[in-house]
């Protein structure tokens, strides 16, 4: 049996509290698999007399979390604070430099900062772990960092954010309008208080932002995603959506292209029998194609203190388990000196098929007009099809076009001109249609 692998937890919130349990809970079948114990030896948090459900009497206390990743007699210090500054940035820095092994959920940080804390722990030889960052309990980092070597990824996309399907899951099947989904997740805990950063799409592009790196080797480019939320999605759009044969997700997806990578975030319409259609709920999926293995899904929980933990008891076993000189490689799956520069492919040049939902006039001429713009801006259409505006009313109409494979800017040229035309009584919908297996 070897030496007890000591641990230091700073943030016993959701996720720190229910690893401690994990570890307490599960310290036999741990130390067999890891072949030494695992302990935990400090811990911090904000509040030292909150019950945490799990007796922590024997770890040391710190009301600093820096002061425990830097002081504390520990091998790995995790993070589970959250936030991209502040106490977070900061204990992880700390840890890292003092040669400590990190474990962190914390996927803001390392948008903004992965690359920088890679950088220190190659330079002092430690493991910075981070399976948990990305789409809870599934384990895509390890999948990408370590299964597939040697294959060439050409694109990866998922459902990310466990709230933004979660409304759209219920949009659907209830047919209830995104306000009312959005204050019933709230209610039930699905949705934060203030759910702009879910429902707009960030944590979405931070998610993406780390898998980006993985698949392509560039450095992390969290600021250069295209982004769009789901708050604009309406029940006619998904009801639409349903009739084409189509279901509606917020998607992150990261895509090789030849003049270089895409970083989107946004509403996509997949094919209703695709398996990421079939992705309900709270539930996460990550696809990656490439050009050995073809195309892969995991799908699983995203979020919740289980899920979580269970990624970040993982990463900690594997510190357990590592010997120097045995182990998983560098942080974002190359040398950060290896790691390339994050070349942005251009919007405008995003190729694929569009749906277009217009609220028009009902006047003479107009169908024939918005056919005549499409055509203009050289975009071939799959369908075109006008019907009652919704809700039913004598002076507007709706067309629903879907076009066969174009260009972004084809498509915005032929939006302005339309809108420029004066037909339009609302706001044009555009959404694109993603290619899934
Ligand atoms: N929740 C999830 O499902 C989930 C999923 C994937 C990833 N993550 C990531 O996991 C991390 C933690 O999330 P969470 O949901 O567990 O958060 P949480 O429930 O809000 O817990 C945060 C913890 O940090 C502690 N804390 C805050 N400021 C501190 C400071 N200055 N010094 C010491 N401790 C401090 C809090 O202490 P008190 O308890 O005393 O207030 C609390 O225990 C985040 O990076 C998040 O993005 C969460």
């Amino acid at each position: 049996m070897g030496e007890a692998l000591r641990i230091g937890i700073a943030g016993l919130g959701t996720v720190g509290a229910s690893v401690a349990r994990v570890i307490a809970g599960k310290a036999g079948e741990l130390t067999r698999q890891c072949g030494r114990p695992l302990t935990v030896a400090a811990v911090s948090a904000r509040d030292r007399t909150r019950d945490r459900g799990v007796d922590l009497s024997g770890a040391a206390w710190f009301d600093d979390p820096v002061a425990l990743a830097a002081r504390a007699e520990i091998d790995v210090f995790v993070e589970l604070i959250g936030g991209e500054e502040g106490p977070a940035r900061a204990s992880v820095k700390a840890a890292l430099e003092a040669g400590r092994h990190v474990v962190t959920a914390n996927k803001a940080l390392l948008a903004r900062h992965g690359v920088a804390l890679a950088e220190i722990a190659e330079n002092r030889g430690v493991l910075l772990n981070y399976e948990a960052a990305v789409a809870g309990g599934i384990p895509v980092i390890k999948t990408l960092r370590e299964s597939l070597a040697g294959n060439t990824v050409n694109r990866v996309f998922g459902i990310l954010n466990g709230t933004c399907n979660y409304i759209l899951t219920r949009m659907e099947a209830e047919g209830i309008s995104f306000e009312d989904c959005l204050a019933d997740a709230q209610r039930l805990g699905y949705a934060e208080a203030d759910p702009t950063f879910d429902i707009e799409g960030n944590d979405t592009a931070h998610k993406l932002s780390i898998l980006t790196s993985l698949a392509f080797g560039t450095k992390i480019a969290a600021e250069d995603i295209y982004l769009e939320g789901i708050s604009n999605i309406s029940q006619a759009d998904i009801r639409a959506a349903a009739e084409l044969g189509y279901r509606i997700k917020l998607l992150g997806v990261a895509q090789r292209t030849e003049s270089g990578i895409e970083q989107r975030v946004h509403p996509t319409m997949v094919p209703t029998a695709s398996v990421i259609a079939q992705v309900h709920g709270v539930t996460n999926a990550v696809a990656i194609e490439t050009d050995i293995l073809g195309e892969l899904l995991l799908s699983g929980p995203g979020a919740g203190g289980n899920a979580t933990a269970s990624a970040v008891v993982g990463d900690i076993a594997d510190i357990a388990k590592s010997r120097p000189g045995f182990q998983h490689g560098p942080v974002f799956g190359r040398p950060v000196a290896e790691m390339k520069p994050y070349k942005r492919a251009k919007m405008r040049s995003h190729e694929g098929g569009y749906f277009i939902r217009l609220t028009v006039h009902d006047r003479v001429g107009v169908f024939a007009s918005v056919a005549r713009r499409m055509a203009d801006a050289g975009i071939s259409l799959e369908s075109i099809v006008q019907r009652a505006a919704e809700p039913a009313d004598d002076s507007r109409k709706t067309v629903i076009l879907v076009t066969h494979e174009t260009t972004e800017a084809a498509v915005r040229n032929a939006v302005e001109g339309i809108t420029a035309d004066g037909h339009l009584t609302d706001k044009p919908q555009v959404i694109r249609i993603e290619r899934a297996e």
